[in-house]
């Protein structure tokens, strides 16, 4: 039997393990945005830190931050072969509202050929489809194909800082020849996909400020100001209905797609739009109708208005006006745009638009820059590789609205090709209620990353 049949061999003989394995880490609610849950973030990290040990890694370290720690090990086989460095992360989103879920998020439960928990896909399952790669190879073969560096965070879905201060601060320490990434979607079962481009995020807090006090609104309506209403204002001057955002500057600053790329967004021959309005259960897209869905998802700034504080929301009716309201605001943006520049723009609509009378705050909570892949080195070109032979069919390249921000500085202080190949599907409803991974492709990435590895050995 060859090599490679044995180390799949070895994935199929393990997977039961694996998905056990992987139903243990999910337990562990790693929820990094709220400071109830900091332990077991920290759980959740030696967790994989035993993990990794267990595979063969030497040292793996936990490394304290000022947020939650980082994890990170590494194996080096011989200096005559590449460096990959393998990013993921152990942190998960809240799960509210927990009512909506079929079984409660962190009691991993299986059905109908998946695992249903917080992180399933989002990022437990795919960084443990990676381990399970290593591990093969660490059995089987008792090393590694390539040297490998691991560097997991548990705070990526908190926006956090503290990776992006490591990576500046180490780049010799993490130097490597490419960087992978299973933190993202394949177009549908059928069609493995390789990410060409993330978008970057802004997230903001838009405060406004009224009265000194909450105010009768019988004494006091029809002279006091009002900030929720002042905030449904400006968020309605920042995106009007034709969905098209009033930011003057960024008009200058958006990418235009090349010809080709705009062609296949316009043709749509993977019925993107169908399975979006499926997915969402709606009958209609919306947003800005001048540009297709692929290319308002992939290129285009988004605004979004996540929630809205303020007043009262109790039970009955209570006659009141409030002092102030708060909504979270956030906009995705094309890898061209630098967010923190976007942000003086964004206070400066904000100002603008706000109706007299009232006092605004405008906060930056995280930014992350967005990053376009180039698919044209022989790591995307093994992952591709590595990507039809187990799916009996060649991935398509795609751009992502997603964005993962550390990605962009990898490209830039490592200097390293980014190799964006993920497992999840359009369906696994991350960061929502009932968030699932398929177990076959849990399966499948196994193997896909295994070969993968294989294909990055210099001979
Ligand atoms: N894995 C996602 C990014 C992603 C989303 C990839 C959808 C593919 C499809 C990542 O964990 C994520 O959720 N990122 C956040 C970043 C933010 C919290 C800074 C996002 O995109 O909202
Ligand atoms: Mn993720
Ligand atoms: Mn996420």
């Amino acid at each position: 039997m060859t090599k490679e049949s044995k180390r799949n061999r070895y994935l199929n003989e393990n997977f039961d393990r694996f998905v056990a394995q992987l139903s243990e880490w999910l337990a562990i609610p790693s929820i990094s945005t709220l400071s109830e849950n900091r332990d077991d973030v920290r759980k959740a990290a030696e967790w994989v830190q035993k993990r990794l040990s267990a595979i063969g890694f030497p040292q793996p370290q936990i490394i304290p931050t000022a947020g939650h720690p980082l994890v990170f090990a590494e194996w080096q086989v011989d200096a005559h072969q590449p460096t990959l460095l393998i990013y993921g992360h152990y942190d998960v989103q809240p799960v509210d509202p927990l009512t909506e879920w079929c079984s409660p998020p962190f009691t991993p439960a299986i059905r109908n050929g998946n695992i249903y928990a917080r992180g399933a896909c989002d990022d437990k399952g795919q960084v443990m489809l990676v381990l399970a790669a290593l591990e093969a190879w660490a059995k089987v073969d008792h090393s590694l194909p390539v040297n490998i560096k691991i560097l997991l965070e548990g705070e990526e879905e908190a926006g956090g800082a503290a990776i992006g201060e490591y990576v500046r601060q180490n780049p010799e320490h993490l130097r490597a020849d490419a960087v992978l990434i299973c933190d993202t979607h394949m177009a549908s079962p059928e069609k493995p996909s390789i990410i060409t481009a993330l978008r970057g995020i802004l997230y903001t807090e838009i405060a406004v400020f009224g009265a000194k006090t909450d105010l009768h609104s019988g004494s006091y309506g029809g002279v006091a100001p009002n900030p929720l209403h002042a905030l449904c204002l400006v968020i309605s001057r920042l995106k009007g209905e034709d969905g098209v955002i009033d930011i003057p500057e960024l008009d200058t600053h958006i990418p235009a797609p090349s010809v080709t790329e705009k062609q296949s967004w316009l043709r749509d021959t993977l019925h993107i739009e169908d399975a979006l309005r499926r997915e969402m259960g709606v009958d209609q897209l919306v947003g800005e109708a001048a540009y297709p869905a692929l290319e308002r998802i992939g290129l285009r700034p988004t605004l979004e208005v996540h929630g809205i504080k303020g007043g009262f929301v109790g039970e009955g009716a209570k006659t009141v006006i409030p002092a102030t309201a708060t909504a979270k605001v956030s906009m995705r943006l094309p890898a061209s745009l630098d967010p923190d520049t976007v942000f003086t723009w964004l206070e400066k609509a904000v100002s603008d638009k706000m109706p007299s009378g009232y006092r605004v705050q405008l906060t930056n909570l995280h930014a992350g820059k967005g990053v376009a892949v180039s698919p044209d080195n022989p790591f995307v070109r093994a992952a591709a590789e590595a990507l039809t032979a187990e799916y009996g069919t060649a991935p398509v390249f795609m751009r992502e609205g997603g964005s993962i921000p550390i990605a962009a500085l990898f490209a830039e202080v490592l200097h390293a090709p980014l190799v964006l190949m993920g497992f999840g599907l359009p369906d696994d409803t991350v960061h929502a209620p009932n968030e699932k991974f398929s177990l076959s492709q849990f399966g499948k990435g196994m193997k896909t990353v295994a070969d993968f590895l294989g294909r990055l050995r210099r001979p």
